[in-house]
């Protein structure tokens, strides 16, 4: 196994009609290179790392919510040694009443899988709670020394990435980040026009290990909101040049006073306003027809614009 895998032919193994199944030959290489005593994975889908373990000999614990297992509400009974953890891709793919038929699992199991199906309709956040709570859930019930391997890809909606494994939880020592090609994909056929748009076409494998038996750690992403103007690091230049791009506009010498007064940068120099006459004076990014009124000059050709020496 290298840092990029690729299974251009599926294997055999789980159910390539169950949308969203991975490729048996992964297990395998799984398998082959951790040689674990047991391998455990709670969200088996159609079934295939069961399938794989059973062709190499190795014992398994799989269960899903499509078999009465919730992960988020169930206990783990046992404590193994590695573990496969292919979580739904948010709400990309829906499994209750879509993959498998809910009725049936209620009156198998006497419960309601629509309830904590990752793959509901819910927020990106509050996916991403869910995503930890069983990340760490996990965690806690490998064995000190296991490994746990996450198959986890991007979603991208209105132009806007949301990548699992860079904003979910991390505990323990994270051993390897694999990069996996995807074959066959539904988007594949998808193409936007106008917009620029890269298919996504890889996924992440990421392997954590378990160092401690009682001790963890992770770093934890989260969102801040900053205001250019209230910076010390960029220049004049492109404070003015976000004041007149958000007008969309001209605008005059007194508008871009009060849309940079009170901030950080103005309390830090008392000359700003100088400053900023100064700025708009020195750079050919901005231009002015009638005195005290400023717009943005447009881009040449090239797109590039003059900026004066
Ligand atoms: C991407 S699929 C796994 C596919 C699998 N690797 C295969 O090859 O078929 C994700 C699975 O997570 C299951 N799932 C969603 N929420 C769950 C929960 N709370 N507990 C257990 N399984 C859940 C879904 O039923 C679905 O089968």
């Amino acid at each position: 196994m290298k840092s990029i895998v690729s299974y251009p032919e599926r294997g055999s193994g789980g159910k390539n009609t169950y949308r969203g199944n991975c490729s048996p030959l992964l297990i395998e290489d799984l398998i082959r290179q951790y040689n674990p005593d047991t391998i455990a994975d709670y969200m088996v889908g159609s079934g295939t790392t069961g399938d794989v373990a059973k062709r190499m000999g190795i014992p398994s614990f799989c269960y899903d919510l499509n078999r009465g297992f919730d992960l988020l509400n169930n206990e783990i009974k046992e404590r193994p040694d590695f573990m496969f953890w292919h979580p739904p891709y948010w709400d990309i793919i829906r499994y209750s009443g879509e993959q498998y038929r809910i009725e049936e699992v209620v009156s198998k199991y006497g419960i309601d899988p629509s309830a904590s199906d990752l793959s509901r309709k819910q927020s990106w956040e509050h996916f991403l709670k869910e995503i930890d709570y069983c990340t760490v859930k996990q965690f806690a019930a490998l064995e000190k020394g296991g490994h746990l391997a996450i198959l986890m890809g991007d979603v991208k909606k209105k132009r806007k990435l949301y990548s699992m494994i860079l904003e979910i939880a991390k505990p323990g020592t994270i051993e390897q980040i694999v990069i996996k090609a995807q074959h066959n994909c539904v988007s594949d056929g998808i193409h936007y026009s106008g917009k620029p748009f890269i298919p996504i076409v890889h996924e992440y494998l990421l392997i954590l290990r378990k160092d401690h038996a009682l001790m963890y750690n992770y770093q934890l992403t989260g969102n801040v909101e900053g205001d250019i103007r209230d910076l010390n690091l960029p220049t004049w230049k492109d404070v003015v040049a976000g004041v007149l791009e958000e007008s969309g506009g001209k605008v005059t010498l007194a508008e871009i006073y009060t849309a940079i007064e009170g901030h950080k940068r103005t309390e830090r120099n008392k000359n700003w306003k100088e400053k900023i006459r100064q700025t708009l004076q020195i750079y050919d990014l901005f231009g002015s027809t009638e005195r005290g009124v400023w717009f943005l000059v447009e881009k040449g050709e090239k797109g590039q614009r003059k900026i004066a020496a």
